[in-house]
């Protein structure tokens, strides 16, 4: 797997747990960032995993941007691109040949909730319930096809702060779980959306 992120990194911390658990039979060939300091890198390197980042100043677009951090994922050959709290767009020209074989962890029940700070998005609804789900990544903003998700109830009293803590920690377990079916090649992304052991989801996996 090669894996985007942006930040903090805990969804990438998973990964690597599970993998040096014994209990996710994959590995991370290379972590990418388009910010130089995220702490994600540095979980990477820590473990001997190649780590780059670029940054998005010193390209002229979007596209060229794109182009440049998918040359450099490409020179690992991932099968498997996770997007674990990557926050940029991708444009259609980097995401279009890799939509079967790039997922994105998103914090919310999806199609709820897309884009930033869902959390309070969620609170501002006056939603009962919030999650994470796992999609195929597609040009659209959070709008591939989910291939599963966890539900989170919310609580009276929840601010941002205690949202974000209860879903983040569903998410690890989430994105550990669907990878590893990735994985064992179990789940794929057909034309008409999920398929899992060949037959399409009638939803998402509840994980
Ligand atoms: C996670 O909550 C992830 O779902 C979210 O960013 C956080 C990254 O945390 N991703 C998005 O919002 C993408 N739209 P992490 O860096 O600790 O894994």
């Amino acid at each position: 797997m090669a894996v985007l992120a942006s930040g903090r990194g805990s969804n990438l911390q998973a990964l690597l747990d599970a993998i040096s658990a014994g209990t996710l039979d994959a590995g991370v060939v290379g972590v990418f960032s388009d910010r130089v300091g995220a702490p994600a890198l540095a979980r990477a390197r820590a473990v001997g995993i190649s780590a780059h980042a670029l940054s998005p100043r010193d390209y002229p677009s979007r596209d060229a941007f794109d182009a440049a951090l998918f040359d450099a994922v490409d020179t690992v050959a991932p099968d498997l691109i996770i997007c674990a709290g990557y926050m940029r767009l991708l444009g259609a020209a980097v995401v279009a040949p890799r939509s079967a074989r790039m997922i994105n962890i998103h914090p919310s029940l999806l199609p709820d909730f897309k884009g930033l700070r869902t959390h309070r998005q969620a609170l501002a609804a006056g939603a009962s319930r919030h999650g994470a789900s796992v999609h195929f990544v597609t040009a659209a903003l959070d709008g591939g096809p989910v291939i599963s998700q966890v539900p989170v109830p919310v609580l009276p009293g929840d601010d941002e702060t205690s949202l974000s803590a209860r879903v983040l920690e569903r998410e690890h377990p989430l994105l550990v779980e669907t990878v590893r079916l990735l994985a064992q090649r179990r789940i794929s992304l057909g034309d008409d959306g999920v398929l899992l052991d060949g037959r399409s989801l009638a939803g998402p996996l509840q994980l």
